[in-house]
């Protein structure tokens, strides 16, 4: 995730392009176990629960081996695999930086790890959330360049001034998007597969709404990050996720420059609401894909 605005300088010992060292040697062993224990959690919560593609990611990279991963070893892979690899930052990085990072094949991710007593809730993305919840979607070649296309739209938007609509995009999709798939609903959205108690919330509570993926009404919905969502767009496909953004999309923002937001738990009458059920989500993904289509 990126903090708002453009960048003036990084902070000292930090390089231009806000990429530290990760340092894997000075992880602690102590800081290695809150890796082990968060991955064989989620290992377990996400067996049925992730996308196909998120779980081969899992198992292509191997995330489990030594604790924290060396993001030089899982980069080895990846950049095989997608062309894609993983940079260490501080924290947070400005907008522009987080967008030219993506549109290049970077992703930036924070190299500190939560503490044993904050294991279901921190404030700010570390590790675990950057490498074990976006890093295996990556490995997918579709999803890889959404998230290339992504970056370079996000420097669009910037200029144009509608990034707040794009960066709803982000967050119903590559943060906290399900998919209908035949098998069932699936997470793919990495803000998820990397929480215990949303990743089993967002698939079966039966309080949040579940949405079929319309890019403007997405992109007209505000979203809470301090709390479950409680609203969730359901895509088709990866693919279909990528037909959708690979338009241009200069008349969209002229539209959402004129349109007011949606409220977050509001359905507006377009909405194709996902009633539950594994049969019902199935027949969902069918539903959906056509509409896209
Ligand atoms: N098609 C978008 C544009 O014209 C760019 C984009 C692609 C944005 C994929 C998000 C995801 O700005
Ligand atoms: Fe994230």
């Amino acid at each position: 995730m990126s903090a708002d605005g453009f960048s003036g300088g990084p902070p000292p010992g930090v390089r231009p392009d806000w990429t530290i060292d990760q340092g894997w040697d000075s992880y602690s062993q102590a800081e290695h176990d809150v890796w082990i224990t968060l991955y064989e959690r989620q290992a377990k919560v996400l067996q049925n629960r992730a996308c196909d593609e998120f779980l081969r990611g899992l198992d292509a990279l191997d995330l489990h081996r030594t604790g924290i991963p060396d993001f030089n070893r899982i980069n080895d892979e990846l950049q095989r695999l997608t062309g894609w690899s993983v940079v260490a930052v501080p924290g947070l990085v400005p907008d522009d930086v987080f967008f030219d990072h993506l549109a290049n094949r970077r992703f930036p991710a924070g190299q500190f790890i939560r503490k044993p007593n904050e294991l279901d809730y921190l404030q700010e993305p570390d590790v675990f959330h950057d490498v074990f919840g976006h890093v295996p979607m990556l490995t997918d070649p579709v999803f890889a360049d959404y998230m290339q296309a992504y970056g370079k739209g996000g420097q669009r938007a910037l200029g144009l001034g509608r990034l707040a609509n794009l960066a709803r995009l982000y967050w119903y999709t590559v943060e906290f998007g399900l998919m209908a798939t035949p098998a069932g609903l699936r997470i793919y959205g990495a803000g998820i597969v990397s929480s215990r108690t949303e990743s089993i919330f967002a698939l079966e509570d039966p309080s949040p709404n579940r949405i079929g993926f319309d890019l403007e009404r997405v992109m007209r919905t505000p979203y809470r990050i301090d709390d479950f969502q409680q609203v969730y767009f359901v895509i088709p496909s990866i693919q279909t996720l990528q037909e959708v953004t690979l338009r241009d999309f200069s008349a969209l923002y002229e539209r959402l420059a004129g349109a007011g937001d949606i409220g977050i738990a509001e359905i507006v009458s377009a909405d194709q609401v996902l009633t539950r059920g594994t049969q019902a989500y199935a027949n969902a993904g069918g539903r959906l894909a056509s509409a896209a289509g």
